[in-house]
């Protein structure tokens, strides 16, 4: 297809034998303005629908997406309809796996289509799903209320602890088969981590009979895709909110899911029947937010360093959970070195007291605004207790370390001392 041979061109990775680094490709990889009229940018292919150029064009595009036949050799699969493919979304997945060193990428309507599709697409009734907590609300939500009711139990364990994974693969296997390890490290909002490479080769020894093992996915949303890269620690599936970090400007609802062609594709059916796709303009913004993902991901960690240090230091801060302030002895800093590159500019902190001082707090920022979500360039801060971890019950968020004295910040590209004299005076609230 003429389509495809002419992206091909604009898919080239290498210059004079350099490897084109990720931040280089964001301005141009995977289109071609010669098919756009020459437009720099990659238009919005508002459509639902796309023309053939025969019935026989038509029939061989179904066939190759619905699988009802195997690819031919040079063959790509042809534009139909919105809901299985288009060009906004297409280009917008081959600029996301680059990142990750992925394969193979799909964009959602939002992280949580994501997480829903993907999960649903390895788990089926009698399996059980094993995952870290704490975990974000909804991802809770999914697996301790909705999945129980198609049949699919879950089996959770606590990120951070010695030994907790074991023992929850113990406790799930005579429950039925570990469809996924499914983890998100650093967890929302403790920044407690997990070992991917460890959880990786526990996944390999838990083969079935029929030789499946358990599918490790990791919810990268607090550092990728610049600071974390879980595929290249043997992760299978890298799933995020692109809501937060990449999109970046607290401006759109979306989300993704990278890793082999093999694991991706039933992922891809998945989504073309539950429709969980973004629309045309979400990926183009998407795209537009790439291009400075590396700047405002480098100047938000820069500044977060600042906050953190800031309020380590003083008085009414109890407790910071900042990556960058793990310590020597702490065995959670071992895995940080390992497996991240960054500590991101999201995270938590105690005040001394519980929800009261707290609300104190967020109730007396006056540029720092009180709003759940993160990754943007505004800075928000939020109580996860009664907000983002709300829909997780009481009893669970003391086991997990959710408390009420816990405040989230998300740290934006503001000037650093313009974020630290409203926090200071927002402390002296407290
Ligand atoms: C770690 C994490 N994963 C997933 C989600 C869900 O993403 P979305 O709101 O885009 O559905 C969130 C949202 O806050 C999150 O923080």
């Amino acid at each position: 297809m003429a389509r495809e041979k002419d992206r091909k061109a604009y898919r080239e990775r290498e210059l004079n034998g350099q490897e084109l680094r990720p931040e280089t490709l964001m301005m141009g990889y995977g289109y071609d303005p010669s098919l756009s009229e020459g437009s720099v940018k990659i238009p919005i292919f508002q459509t639902s629908t796309f023309v053939f150029r025969s019935a026989e064009e038509g029939k061989a595009f179904f066939e190759l997406a619905y699988g009802l036949r195997e690819q031919r050799p040079q063959e790509e699969p042809g534009l139909i309809y919105s809901r299985i493919n288009n060009p906004d979304l297409e280009v917008l997945e081959d600029r996301l796996t680059l990142w990750d060193g992925a394969e193979d990428g799909l964009v959602f309507a939002s992280g949580m289509a994501a997480i829903s599709t993907t999960v649903l697409s390895f788990a089926r009734p009698g399996d059980v799903v094993v995952y870290s907590e704490p975990i974000y609300g909804g991802t809770e939500f999914l697996l301790d209320r909705i999945l129980p009711q198609f049949g699919i139990a879950r089996v959770p364990f606590r990120a951070g602890v010695e030994g907790a994974l074991e023992a929850a693969l113990e406790e799930a296997r005579p429950r039925g088969r570990v469809a996924m390890i499914l983890l998100e490290t650093p967890a929302n909002p403790t920044n407690a981590l997990v070992d991917i490479a460890a959880t990786a080769k526990l996944a390999g020894r838990l083969k079935d009979g029929q030789g499946r093992r358990p599918i490790v996915a990791v919810d990268n949303t607090f550092l990728g895709p610049l600071w974390q890269q879980p595929l290249r620690h043997g992760a299978d599936l890298v799933l995020y909110s692109l809501t937060k970090y990449v999109g970046g400007h607290s401006d759109v609802i979306a989300g993704g899911c990278l890793g082999s062609q093999e694991l991706i594709a039933p992922v891809r059916g998945m989504r073309t029947i539950l429709g969980t796709m973004p629309d045309p303009f979400t990926a183009w913004l998407l795209m537009r937010s790439l291009e400075t993902l590396k700047l405002r991901m480098t100047a938000s960690m820069k500044s977060a360093r600042y906050v953190a240090e800031f309020l380590a230091d003083h008085p009414k801060v109890k407790r910071v959970f900042f990556l960058g302030l793990l310590a020597e002895d702490d065995p959670q800093r071992a895995i940080y070195q390992r497996q991240c590159s960054g500590p991101g500019s999201t995270f938590s902190f105690e005040v001394h007291g519980g929800e009261a001082e707290a609300f104190r707090f967020l109730n007396a920022l006056r540029h720092v605004k009180l709003a759940v979500s993160l990754g943007g360039t505004e800075s928000l801060a939020e109580h996860p207790a009664t907000m983002t971890h709300s829909d997780v019950p009481p009893e669970v968020q003391a086991k997990i370390g959710i408390t009420p004295a816990m405040v989230r910040i998300s740290v934006g590209v503001e000037h650093p001392e313009d974020i630290i004299a409203d926090v200071a005076q927002a402390l002296a609230a407290v």
